[in-house]
């Protein structure tokens, strides 16, 4: 559950167009994506659910941006023990995912790993069919859940509910 306070204040700060590629519709696919993932293997829901939220927070722009994972470990970091609770070791978890989630990798600890899934999982928005060798999970890499995946994201922004 992500405290109303902590979605208000990323709506807040978010520099980019809402329904820009990397805006709230696709914050909320991920977590989708993501919890289902986490059901099927364990990952940890608190960790998935505010990687959705922060991963993309923190971009200037839609292209490259090559630092944006790391300002978005970073923000987190200014949030722990108030907006943000969390054990140390789930903490360290979020923070590494946020931090390298556009590196490629696909080794990770299980619930980084879903995270970096649910993701890339969501590359329809760009027209992009998500290759099974970039995903980092079996449950990811099942065809019944790239398709799944891949025709949400190809939806309509308009048609998208807000996180939640
Ligand atoms: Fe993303």
């Amino acid at each position: 559950m992500i405290p109303k306070e902590l979605l208000e204040l990323v709506r807040l700060e978010f520099v980019l167009s809402w329904h820009s590629v990397h805006g709230e519709p696709h914050w909320t696919r991920v977590r989708e994506n993501g919890l289902r993932l986490a059901r099927l293997t364990g990952a940890r829901l608190q960790v998935v659910e505010l990687f959705a939220l922060l991963h993309d927070s923190k971009r200037l722009n839609d292209g490259r941006d090559p630092g944006h994972g790391k300002r978005a470990a970073n923000f987190a970091r200014t949030l722990r023990g108030s907006l943000i609770q969390l054990p140390d070791e789930d903490f360290e978890l979020l923070a590494f995912a946020c931090e390298y989630h556009t590196d490629g990798w696909t080794e990770a600890e299980i619930t980084v790993q879903i995270c970096w899934d649910a993701d890339r999982l969501d590359l329809g928005r760009v027209g992009i069919r998500p290759a099974p060798s970039l995903l980092c999970t079996t449950a990811a890499r099942e065809p019944a859940m790239i398709e799944w995946a891949f025709l949400r994201s190809q939806q309509c922004y308009g048609a998208q509910q807000g996180f939640r």
